[in-house]
């Protein structure tokens, strides 16, 4: 007889994905997916990547450009694909994609892109040192230099926005 209490093993990984049908709790006052709803999945998705690579606590320490190209329908299959396309010293730059699909139909459609950057931390919440990503193909490679424009463009908008933070 086999085992009812099969036990997988959780290798730390740079990739995670998410499969879901959207429900009528997500709906918005026109009808689609509200906007919230899609920002919590990405949230819950890119820390779920974040803390398996980590293998420690992770905080949000960014979210960027969150593009919305397409609204998603309630009722239709949500995919979130969680990818690491860099890190530092203590710092997980995540890039999600947000692709949709009618049940009837076989193909996903990207309805939204964004790069989330978390930090791992200790029990005192101070950045703890975070094992390195290496890319390996030459679309990782080019997924790192993304990530490492995005990061000078972040220091140049946070100047910007200086005067209207205090
Ligand atoms: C995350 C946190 C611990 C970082 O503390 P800090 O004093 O800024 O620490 P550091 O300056 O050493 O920065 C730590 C890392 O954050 C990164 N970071 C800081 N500001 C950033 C920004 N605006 N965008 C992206 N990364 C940033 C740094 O580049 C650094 O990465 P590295 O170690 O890979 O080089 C602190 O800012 C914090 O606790 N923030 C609140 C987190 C939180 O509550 N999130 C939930 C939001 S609802």
């Amino acid at each position: 007889m086999t085992n009812p209490f099969i036990r997988i093993a959780m290798k730390p990984t740079h990739k995670i994905t998410f499969q879901f049908i959207s429900e009528p709790t997500d709906v918005n006052f026109g009808g689609k997916v509200h906007g919230g709803a899609v920002m919590k999945w990405i949230d819950q998705t890119a820390y779920t990547c974040a803390r398996t690579w980590a293998e420690t606590y992770c905080v949000t320490v960014y979210v960027g450009g969150i593009r919305f190209y397409k609204p998603i329908n309630i009722g239709d299959v949500v995919k979130i694909d969680a990818y690491i396309i860099l890190t530092g010293h203590s710092s997980i730059h995540i890039a999600i994609d947000v692709y949709s699909r009618k049940l009837n139909e076989p193909t996903f459609t990207k309805k939204t892109h964004c790069v989330i950057v978390f930090v791992s931390v200790d029990a005192d919440g101070n950045p703890l040192e975070v094992k390195k990503w290496v890319p390996k193909t030459e679309q990782e490679k080019q997924l790192e230099t993304y990530a490492l424009k995005l990061k000078q463009l972040r220091v140049d908008i946070e100047e910007e926005m200086q005067s209207f933070i205090k």
